[in-house]
């Protein structure tokens, strides 16, 4: 079924929210407009993932959203954008999810929604891509994602989520900009299984996870027992 922005638009009137059925990245058409717009696309053709990675974008299936904020870059921000996703999720749903450092939000073993932050000007555009109603996956997907639909196993309104997703980033960027650094590197350590104690691989590094520094980013206890901070993400479970 096509997006009814309609619905959006009224819970949010004063916010420019625009609606395409394809384009090829929601990152694209969101660069240079202002801020608090927002894109929403039924489909993708090109959805860009972290790392240069793609992001599969079924058609009608998912939610493909980027919203220009009010915020520099910060890896801070990255984490309130994960926690902003997984409490509209679990907001609308019965599922409850966990995050992988820095912005995976996964249910159980599997990838249910990522995050991509990008400058453009003096702005951040968060781009965050939720697999909604996805029945299956290409087969090289199937091992590490999942939909809502899968894990939950009854289907949901694109309209609703993106109307909490929406609250949920205003009320976690206001957070951030009222100096709750603190509040949310507190928040993310509670929510993820990640952030400590977790036996993980990062690129060639093996190790225990240590914690959050003061800056939003990863340590990592290596074998010898020195700490390393990890800086960029990749982080994958042993
Ligand atoms: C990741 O986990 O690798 C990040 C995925 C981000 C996907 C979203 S979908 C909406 C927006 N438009 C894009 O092209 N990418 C982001």
């Amino acid at each position: 079924m096509p997006f009814r922005v309609e619905t959006v638009q009224s819970a949010f009137p004063g916010r420019a929210i625009l609606h395409f059925e394809r384009v090829a990245s929601t990152m694209i058409e969101a660069t240079g407009l202002l801020p608090g717009a927002v894109v929403i696309a039924d489909e993708q053709t090109s959805g860009r993932g972290r790392h240069g990675h793609s992001w599969h974008s079924e058609p009608e299936s998912g939610l493909y959203v980027s919203m220009v904020l009010d915020a520099p870059l910060d890896p801070v921000l990255t984490l309130a954008l994960g926690l902003a996703t997984a409490e509209a999720i679990a907001r609308e749903t019965d599922l409850r999810c966990d995050l992988r450092w820095p912005n995976d939000v996964m249910i159980g073993e599997k990838k249910v929604a990522g995050i991509l932050v990008q400058l453009a000007g003096a702005n951040a555009i968060a781009g965050i891509g939720i697999n909604v109603n996805h029945n299956s996956f290409p087969a090289e997907l199937e091992r590490e994602a999942t939909s809502l639909s899968i894990a939950g196993g009854s289907r949901y309104s694109r309209e609703v989520l993106l109307i909490a997703l929406l609250r949920s980033v205003e009320s976690y960027c206001a957070m951030l900009q009222k100096g709750g650094k603190q509040a949310i590197l507190r928040q993310f350590t509670q929510v993820s299984s990640y952030v400590e104690g977790k036996r993980v691989r990062v690129a060639s590094m093996e190790g225990v996870t240590a914690g959050l520094d003061e800056s939003g980013f990863l340590r990592l206890r290596k074998i010898d027992g020195l700490i390393e901070l990890i800086l960029a993400g990749g982080v994958r479970p042993i």
